[in-house]
């Protein structure tokens, strides 16, 4: 596998809108986040990459863009942004831009003249179809509910399509002006300095045209989830195109999110030829995708999301990397998720971010996992921002449940669970506004947040810095970059193991996962092995002797071991 200056990065998402606010109007902003630039460095982490910042009318908080070359007046000016790179680029940082091209927004200018000229050039930016038999051209329903299919405004005949909300119409990738358009900007950006991209809802761009005027439902609004718009082949080409024509030039990263590929398309799109340099591993979020709906999704449950993890490393082993997460701002916090109640404290949070951070793979940490934020009691559904949310709400009172059950199913899995803001100190609204914020804090800021547990020693935050730096040790590179992944003990209940192995040198991770103690029998090469990290505040409780490692509830222990 070829060596790439990215590979042995730790990347940090920001989500602009809750990360901080400089000016009290209670959206985070550029600004916000280059007075806190110095933090981002010392909490060891060197690549960002920030969710849209672009101008928008916030229907899908940024991800319908409306001026791909301008920044959201709530976020600040382009002088701003280019600051924000310079002070990146000062602090040997890179930076990578969100890049949502499988739609834009309704205020875009496009679709603005396409909507004054429904038959002239810019429609064919667009999918505009007739109307069948006086209603939507099909019923295909949108990610976030309801029919992909809208009328074009002052149309009564005649549909856009949307696969997400309303206000992010598609775009026509076989039109080849709109593509060439597309590519410019993106070049534009990579010219200004940024190091590349997170590519959003990629894999939607390639459909299939014929648009089928009926499909069976798949749910009691009698509509079908729209992914089989997308299904079917081509994608590879398009994904090429783009590649040779803005990112190889400047030897950019792409990290592409795509859902839905099997192990068997991965080295299409992650080899030393592949369509992104890395994507995103899903493997273990999916496991609530084979469900109808958030009700319906059973208790966490160790065992499956252990062996999704490992079949997702060995997935990617021969070929190429995939970018790791534990939440995002799609997802709900992992400490919450993740974790069964009872271990959802410092010590089984700092044991799911060593999995996290050692895993094969480029660690991507979202901002406030490292204090170990967690999901939001939220009072009622009425405050949910995310349209997501309202939709899972509805679709589960559709399905049969209570009111109350679907309201559990949003505390639970809504994407805003992440997406309040960042929590930096004690003071009022967690430091993070002078203002009121656009969704409300966590009210436990005033134990988790940053300021207090810079200050402790056995913080969350303070692990999370020793984690880091483990991961970005050159002299463990060998291991914890390249070395391969070697699930152990899965024998053992509840007890999360693998092996990163490398020629001359192997890093073993053992977790305990269980209520009790558990002694863990090592081999003779492996009890000569030293302790690098372990979660224990008392050292001496998890020890090693007599070749049998002994840890208590939560525990979790890094050892590096030389080989001959
Ligand atoms: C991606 C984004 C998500 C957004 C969607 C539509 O999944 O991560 O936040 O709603 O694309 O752009
Ligand atoms: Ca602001």
């Amino acid at each position: 596998m070829k060596r790439e200056w990215w590979h042995n990065l730790v990347a940090y998402q920001i989500y602009p809108k809750s990360f901080m606010d400089s000016n009290g109007d209670g959206i985070g902003d550029l600004r916000g986040i280059i007075s806190r630039l110095d933090y981002l460095q010392d909490l060891g982490v060197d690549l960002i990459w920030l969710s849209p910042v672009y101008s928008s009318p916030f229907m899908d908080q940024g991800y319908d863009i409306s001026d791909y070359y301008g920044i959201a007046e709530e976020f600040g000016s382009m002088e701003d942004f280019d600051e924000l790179l310079s002070e990146v680029k000062k602090r040997n940082m890179y930076l990578i831009m969100d890049l949502v091209i499988n739609h834009c927004s309704t205020e875009h200018e496009w679709f603005k003249k396409a909507v004054s000229d429904p038959y002239g050039p810019y429609a064919d930016y667009f999918y505009f179809r007739k109307a069948v038999d006086g209603r939507e051209p099909s019923n295909l329903r949108s990610y976030f509910g309801g029919n992909v299919w809208e009328l074009v405004p002052g149309q009564s005949d005649l549909y856009y399509l949307h696969m997400y909300t309303p206000g992010q119409p598609d775009l026509n990738w076989g039109n080849d002006e709109l593509r060439q358009k597309l590519y410019d900007m993106v070049n534009w950006w990579l010219d200004k300095g940024i190091d590349g991209f997170r590519v959003d809802a990629i894999m939607d761009i390639c459909k299939d045209t014929s648009f089928p005027t009926y499909y069976e439902p798949d749910g009691p609004d009698g509509l079908r989830f729209c992914k089989v718009l997308t299904e079917g082949p081509g994608i590879g080409p398009m994904l090429d195109d783009l590649r040779d024509s803005c990112i190889r030039p400047h030897n950019a990263i792409t990290v592409g999110e795509c859902f839905g590929l099997s192990g068997g398309e991965l080295e299409e799109f992650i080899g030393d030829n592949g369509h992104f340099s890395t994507i995103f591993d899903f493997t273990a979020h999916s496991l609530i995708h084979k469900h109808k709906c958030w009700a319906e999704v059973p208790e966490f449950d160790f065992n499956s999301w252990r062996d999704a993890i490992i079949s997702g490393q060995h997935e990617s082993m021969d070929f190429g990397f995939r970018a790791n997460v534990i939440e995002n701002h799609d997802e709900p916090r992992g400490a919450s998720r993740y974790l069964p109640t009872w271990a959802q404290n410092d010590a089984g949070i700092k044991m799911l971010g060593t999995i996290h951070m050692l895993l094969r793979g480029i660690p991507f940490i979202y901002q406030g996992q490292e204090i170990g934020m967690q999901n939001m009691p939220f009072g009622d559904i009425d405050e949910y921002n995310d349209p997501n949310t309202h939709m899972e709400y509805d679709l589960a009172l559709l399905e049969g449940y209570s009111k109350e059950e679907a309201f559990q199913s949003c505390l639970r899995f809504s994407r805003d669970n992440a997406r309040t803001p960042m929590q930096w100190n004690n003071s009022t609204n967690s430091g993070f506004t002078t203002g009121t914020p656009w969704l409300p804090v966590n009210p436990n800021y005033t134990n988790i947040n940053v300021e207090l547990e810079n200050q402790n020693p056995a913080s969350i935050l303070n692990y999370y810095k020793k984690l880091i730096a483990l991961r970005k040790d050159p002299a463990l590179a060998e291991a914890l970059v390249y070395g391969s992944f070697q699930e152990e003990y899965l024998e053992e209940e509840n007890v999360f193991a693998f092996r990163r192995v490398s020629p001359h040198l192997e890093v073993l991770v053992i977790t305990n996962w269980n209520r009790d103690c558990v002694e863990i029998p090592l081999s003779n090469r492996d009890s000569n092995g030293t302790i690098l990290l372990t979660n224990c505040l008392d050292q001496n409780s998890c020890h090693l002797s007599d070749g049998v490692i002994t840890l208590h509830p939560l525990d979790a222990i890094v050892l590096s071991i030389k080989r001959p």
